[in-house]
This record gives structure tokens, C-alpha cells and sequence, in this order.
């Protein structure tokens, strides 16, 4: 069984204000998430702070993106010692945002992903298809592409300690989340592909889907068999809410 996860990703909103108040309307019903793992990604600057404050809470944290490199002159880079060093558990790689406004590619993604594991971090690897992708019916292609190009750098045994999240580019926060069956055929695609390669491997692998998700919605994605948590962006910035899709994954089992 996988136990399902849920992630927050606050990308750059919060101030150290406004994630106490968050905390607190979170927080504030136990337990959260019934058996969901639970996870936060703030900004750098903030996961120091959020470390403390999560330490009795049971609820772990992840940073939205890590330096390829281990050390050195990298000005305005965080390596993935540091966050470890701070207190993460877990760091996103090839974010959709990181890939269309900050110019990563699938290679630097891949090479992202091998050095948070290098610190013993876990990476969630998004990988998704815009809109004109799909229309042209290149969903498959484009997040295999994704997938491969971290596979042939981490091989197959760097998905043991790994989470793969499909987000399509064209539901991130415009409401419109991916039906279940679109996100139940892509996730099925993903995890075909590591069985083939492993299949003990490929069935624990936890396959999140993000995008427009909501306690609205969470329930019934979260139940496609190949759906194991999510990965939540402006919901997450609601306490009460993202408490609510928590719940809704603690109470799925896959
Ligand atoms: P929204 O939940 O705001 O659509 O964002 C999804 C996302 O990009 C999470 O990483």
C-alpha cells in the first residue's frame, strides 16, 4: 500500500505573519490528515523558521526547487546540503514554472533531481504538458520525455526514494483541474513506464497530480487508483482548505 501525500506548494506568497496565521487555521483540528503524509514547500527564506515550528506537528518540509551543484560560486543558489541542513526532507524539481520562466530543461532537471538525492532528499519530479501540447495529442511524448531524461541520469533505482507529480500546464491556477480519468490515464503512463523497467519498484512509487486541486475535487482524484496525494498550489494558502484536502487523502488507500 502507498501511503498518499499531500503537498503544499505556497510558491512566492507568505510572510512570517501571514505563515503563522496559515499554521495556526491548519493546525488547528487533529489529527489533520488521518494516515496522508503531509508536506509544505515555502519559500527559502522561510523554511528555517517553518522547520521549528513543524517539529511536534508531524508534518514535514519540502523547498520549491534546489541548486544542481553541490558547493561553490553560485550566486543566489541554495544547494541541497543547505536544505538539508535546515531541516527539508523533501525539494521539488522541474516545477512548470521553473521550466517555462526560468529556462530549465529536462537535463538540468535531471541533474536537480540527483543532487537532492545525493543529501538524502526526496525529489517530486513534476512533469506536465501544456495546453497546446495536449490538443496536439502529445501528452504522452512530452511527459515521457520528462521522465526519461531523469531516468537515464538517476536510472530506474533513483525512483526508490522519489515522488513523480503530474501537473498539466494548463491547470495550474486558472481552476481548471484535469478530470480524473485524464489524470488516472497519465499517471497509469507514468508508472507503465518504471515497471517497465521495475515493477516492485513502479508500484510504490507515489504518483501525485497537481493542479487546480481543491477539497472541491481532491476526494475524487485521490481515488483513481494511480493518484496518491497531490500537489497543491493556491489551496494550499488556505488553511482550513488544504486541511480539508488532507482529510480527503486520509481517507484513501491505494
Ligand atoms: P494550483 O493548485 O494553484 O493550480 O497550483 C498547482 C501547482 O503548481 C502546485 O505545484
Amino acid at each position: 500500500m502507498r501511503r498518499l501525500l499531500v503537498a503544499g506548494n505556497w510558491k512566492m506568497h507568505g510572510s512570517r505573519a501571514e505563515n503563522a496565521a496559515l499554521l495556526d487555521a491548519f493546525l488547528r483540528a487533529e489529527p489533520p490528515a488521518g494516515d496522508a503524509e503531509v508536506l509544505v514547500c515555502p519559500p527559502f527564506v522561510y523554511l528555517h523558521e517553518l522547520a521549528r515550528q513543524l517539529r511536534e506537528n508531524d508534518v514535514a518540509l519540502g523547498a520549491q526547487d534546489v541548486c544542481a551543484e553541490p558547493v561553490g560560486a553560485h550566486t543566489g543558489e541554495v544547494s541541497a546540503a543547505m536544505l538539508r541542513d535546515v531541516g527539508c526532507t523533501y525539494v521539488i524539481v522541474g516545477h512548470s514554472e521553473r521550466r517555462a520562466l526560468y529556462g530549465e530543461d529536462d537535463q538540468l532537471v535531471a541533474r536537480k533531481f540527483v543532487a537532492a538525492q545525493r543529501e538524502r532528499l526526496v525529489p517530486i519530479l513534476c512533469v506536465g504538458e501544456t495546453l497546446d501540447e495536449r490538443e496536439s495529442g502529445r501528452t504522452a511524448e512530452v511527459v515521457l520525455r520528462q521522465l526519461d531524461a531523469v531516468l537515464e541520469l538517476a536510472g530506474v533505482e533513483g525512483f526508490r526514494d522519489a515522488v513523480l507529480a503530474y501537473e498539466p500546464v494548463w491547470a495550474i491556477g486558472t481552476g481548471k483541474n484535469a478530470t480524473s480519468a485524464q489524470a488516472q490515464e497519465v499517471h497509469a503512463l507514468l508508472r507503465a513506464r518504471i515497471a517497465a523497467k521495475d515493477a516492485n519498484m513502479a508500484a510504490c512509487l507515489r504518483i501525485l497530480y497537481g493542479g487546480s486541486v481543491k477539497a472541491a475535487n481532491a476526494a475524487e482524484l485521490f481515488a483513481m487508483p494511480d493518484v496518491d496525494g497531490g500537489l497543491v498550489g493556491g489551496a494550499s494558502l488556505n488553511g482550513e482548505e488544504f486541511r480539508r484536502i488532507c482529510g480527503a487523502a486520509g481517507k484513501q488507500e491505494t
